[in-house]
C-alpha cells in the first residue's frame, strides 16, 4: 500500500474530503495526516507523496519537506521551487513563457536589520528616481510585497505622494510597484498537476466567500482556451502542481496578476460546492497517479 500524507494549517474541509476521497478509491493508496515532531537525518520517510498546505507558515515543516524531497517523496508543491519563489521573478518567468504581465519595478527596501547602515549600502543609488518609476509603471499603481499573500500590505496608489507614503510604510518588505491593470473581467484559475485548469469568474471586490462566480458565458471559447494554455505555461514554468492563477482581462488580453499561490485557499466556503468537488477530485487523481508512479529509489537531487 502506497502512503500519501497531507500537512495542513487551520483548514479542515479540504483535507478531510481529500483523505476520504483518496481512501474511498480503493486504488492501493492510503491517505492520512502527516504526524511529525523532531526528524532524524537517517529516518526514512514513509510517504510516496506529501501534499503541503502550510509549510509557508511553519519553518520546521520546510526543512522536513526538503529532506523528504531528497529522499524521493513527491512533495506537492516542490519545496525547493516554492522557497525560491517571489512575485518579481515569477513575473519574469511569465514573460519568458509568453504570458503578459503588468509593467513592474522591484524597489530597494525602506528599512533594514539593525546591523545595516548607509556604509553597508554602497551599491544603492540615492535618492530613488520616483519620477522615472511612475513614468514606467503609470498611475494608478499597485504596491505589494514580492513575497507575500493574503492581500497583506497591498496598496493602490493614485499619485506620487501616495506612492512614496506607501513605500515609507513598507519597513523591511521588498516591494513591487506595478502598473494597475484596468480590467473588464477577472478570473481565477485552479491549476492541478500542471495538466488540469478550471478557470472561474472571480470578483476581487466582493467578500471572500462571494468571490467565485458561476457565469458560463464569461469568456468566449477562444479566450477560455487561451487562458487555460497560459495558466499551464505559468505552472510549468514555476514548477507548481497545485496553484491558483489570476488573470485580469483587458481588451481581450489576459494579463497574469497573482500566480504564485502554492497553498491556495481550497475551503468549501470560498470555492462553493461544485468547484470544491472539482478540486478534491483533481487532487485525488494527481496524488494517486504520483503515488503509483513513485520511484522506489531516492532521487537525491534538488531539481
Ligand atoms: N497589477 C494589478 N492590477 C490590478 N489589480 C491588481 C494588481 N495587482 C494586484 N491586484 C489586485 O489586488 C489583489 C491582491 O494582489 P495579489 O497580487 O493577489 O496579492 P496577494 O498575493 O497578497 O493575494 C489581486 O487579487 C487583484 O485584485
Ligand atoms: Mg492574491
Amino acid at each position: 500500500m502506497k502512503k500519501v500524507g497531507i500537512m495542513v494549517g487551520r483548514e479542515r474541509t479540504f483535507p478531510r474530503a481529500f483523505i476520504e476521497r483518496v481512501n474511498g478509491r480503493g486504488a492501493g493508496v492510503e491517505a492520512e495526516w502527516v504526524k511529525l515532531g523532531g526528524t532524524a537525518l537517517d529516518l526514512p520517510n514513509p510517504y510516496a507523496v506529501i501534499v503541503d498546505r502550510i509549510s509557508h507558515e511553519v519553518p520546521y515543516y520546510q526543512l522536513y519537506l526538503k529532506h523528504a524531497h531528497l529522499q524521493g517523496v513527491t512533495v506537492i508543491n516542490n519545496p525547493y521551487a516554492r522557497l525560491v519563489e517571489d512575485k518579481f521573478t515569477a513575473n519574469y518567468i511569465a514573460q519568458q513563457q509568453g504570458v503578459a504581465v503588468p509593467r513592474s519595478v522591484i524597489l530597494p527596501n525602506k528599512e533594514y536589520i539593525a546591523d545595516i547602515n548607509s556604509e553597508s549600502l554602497s551599491n544603492l543609488l540615492h535618492p530613488l528616481d520616483w519620477q522615472a518609476i511612475t513614468d514606467y509603471v503609470g498611475l494608478p499603481a499597485v504596491m505589494k510585497p514580492a513575497v507575500g499573500g493574503g492581500w497583506k500590505s497591498v496598496s493602490i496608489v493614485h499619485s506620487l505622494p501616495e506612492m512614496i507614503a506607501a513605500y515609507d510604510r513598507s519597513g523591511q518588505l521588498s516591494l513591487i510597484v506595478q502598473e494597475f491593470i484596468q480590467w473588464d473581467r477577472y478570473l481565477r484559475c485552479i491549476c492541478i498537476g500542471r495538466q488540469k485548469v478550471l478557470p472561474i469568474a472571480w470578483d476581487p471586490n466582493r467578500p471572500f466567500h462571494e468571490r467565485y462566480r458561476t457565469d458560463p458565458g464569461y469568456l468566449s471559447a477562444e479566450l477560455g482556451a487561451r487562458v487555460v494554455d497560459e495558466a499551464l505555461r505559468l505552472c510549468r514554468g514555476l514548477g507548481h502542481d497545485m496553484n491558483t492563477v489570476e488573470f485580469a482581462i483587458r481588451d481581450e488580453v489576459p494579463i497574469a496578476i497573482d500566480f504564485t499561490n502554492s497553498a491556495p485557499d481550497f475551503d468549501v466556503a470560498s470555492l462553493g460546492e461544485w468547484h470544491f468537488n472539482w478540486v478534491v477530485e483533481a487532487m485525488t487523481d494527481l496524488v494517486i497517479e504520483k503515488a503509483l508512479a513513485h520511484p522506489p529509489v531516492p532521487t537525491l537531487t534538488w531539481s
